[in-house]
């Protein structure tokens, strides 16, 4: 592919993505004088793919720290984390709110089971209100369902994809109680407005930090900002353990009940004292949790690092553009590292075409979320409840249900194009240029991608 001492790389470098987003701003340049499509025909036509099969480091990560530990945990006996107050979950507890620089930490079985705890320990329940993202796994959602308050989504920011903080604002009503913002891909929602309006309004703030392990706005870990902050070990997460979850916060009382409603309503000191379900952590999960916690720093380190590489290298291209950082963003889990694709800059040809070209070239990037949680049957199921009638009103529900337009959550479910981080962003830098480089050559043969 070399051509007057210029592979694509260096051509690239020369020009810059300035360059390029320049030239395609104006009109769409064919680079076919510069490259050689014989020898650059796209790997879907039967070219030679960029990347071709190689793999990216293997997720969920596996060392023999964390086989150790488990066998450990095998042979204790110990498989509960009421069996000892020194098994492997209260000690994870402990080390992971000083990870984070919280005084509490309570573990669950899950991220859902962390954020459905938080909202039944601030009393939330029915005839309340919790207004949170359209654009998110419906663990968050459901866990606002699970005590029978009302999810009310608010519409996005759509080049951030996080909770707009005016569109909050707009939806708080008499019996708003919570805001449930989610750091979606890991990253920081707008966290400054979001905290003014909770106090403006009384309200409180529960963290959906479900993907965003270790991620810093403005010198504070993210989910350490709210009242509580939520997070997930989900196995693709970037700290996995199959499944868990764990709730984190400073005021003791609030910890204590969290601690309670996790524990079937019982609390440390065996008294049956309030409404909970099970969802305690068991000690296999704090055991991989364990293993594994002292390579976290180091991991979310080199995510970062690769991330800002890509970044640096997409910035200026118009075609696919990275996900927009708030001012205060020092860093990100990166558990997802997301690009919006701007279809007109590829001449017209669809997402989906582009990313079965991009997959040829061995680099996957996927759409995601298809349908915002605005678009999927629960609302009408809650809408049709006898007990949400009875709770909210009829009124109520219907002006919930023509709530649900939310243009530019639809606008961001119809360009994401993602890659899942947790792996990836963990290879080299010649991995990396891999992904940009497999990009740029789609982008010059994107007046093919239509016949695909
Ligand atoms: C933003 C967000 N919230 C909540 C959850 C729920 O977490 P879990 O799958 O551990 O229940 C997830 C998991 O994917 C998530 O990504």
């Amino acid at each position: 592919m070399k051509h007057d001492g210029l592979n694509r790389r260096n051509f690239i470098g020369k020009v810059g993505y300035g360059t390029l987003a320049a030239l395609a701003a104006t009109s769409i340049p064919s680079y076919g004088s510069i490259f050689s499509k014989d020898t650059d025909k796209l790997a879907i036509f039967g070219g030679k793919p960029v990347r071709g099969n190689k793999p990216w480091p293997r997720w969920p990560y596996v060392d023999e720290k964390i086989v150790e530990k488990v066998t450990e945990t095998t042979r204790s006996g110990i498989w509960c984390r009421i069996q000892s107050a020194t098994g492997t979950v209260p000690t994870f507890e402990q080390e992971y709110a000083k990870l984070l620089g919280t005084s509490y930490c309570v573990a669950t079985g899950s991220g859902t089971q962390a954020l459905s705890t938080c909202v039944e320990a601030l009393g939330i329940g029915p005839g309340d209100e919790v207004i949170t993202s359209p654009y998110t796994d419906m663990g968050t959602v459901s866990a606002i369902l699970t005590s029978r308050a009302l999810p009310v989504l608010a519409d996005l920011d759509p080049d951030s994809y996080q909770l707009d903080p005016d569109d909050v604002e707009r939806r708080i009503t008499p019996n708003t109680k919570a805001i449930m913002p989610v750091h979606i891909m890991g990253q920081p929602c707008e966290m400054d407005r979001i905290m003014a309006i909770a106090k403006k309004h009384n309200l409180r703030v529960i963290e959906d930090s479900c993907q965003a392990q270790q991620s810093i706005y403005r010198g504070q870990k993210l989910g350490t900002i709210g009242d509580l902050g939520c997070f997930s070990f989900q196995s693709s997460k970037t700290m996995p353990c199959g499944e868990g979850g764990a709730i984190v916060g400073n005021d003791y009382d609030l910890m204590e009940q969290c601690f309670t409603v996790q524990n079937h309503g019982t609390s440390r000191q065996g008294r049956h004292v309030t409404i909970g379900p099970k969802y305690r952590m068991n000690e296999f999960e704090g055991a991989v949790l364990l293993g594994q916690l002292d390579g976290i720093v180091d991991r979310y380190n080199k995510r970062n690092e690769n991330a800002r590489y890509l970044t640096e290298k997409l910035k200026d291209f118009p075609g696919l553009r990275p996900q927009k950082l708030y001012e205060g963003t020092e860093s990100g889990s990166y558990y997802l590292y997301a690009l919006s694709y701007k279809e007109a800059h590829f001449n017209g040809a669809t997402r989906a075409q582009f990313l079965k070209a991009l997959s040829a070239e061995g680099i996957g990037l996927s759409p995601y979320i298809s349908n915002g949680l605005h678009r999927e049957p629960w609302i009408d199921h809650i809408v049709g409840l006898d007990s949400y009638k009875k709770m909210y009103g009829e009124q109520r529900l219907e002006a919930f249900k023509a709530g649900m337009d939310l243009p530019n959550c639809d606008r961001v479910c119809n360009e994401m194009a993602m890659l899942w981080a947790s792996g990836p962003l963990l290879a080299e830098r010649e991995d990396m240029d891999h992904i940009v480089d497999a990009i740029m050559k789609v982008y010059e043969h994107r007046d093919q991608l239509k016949s695909i």
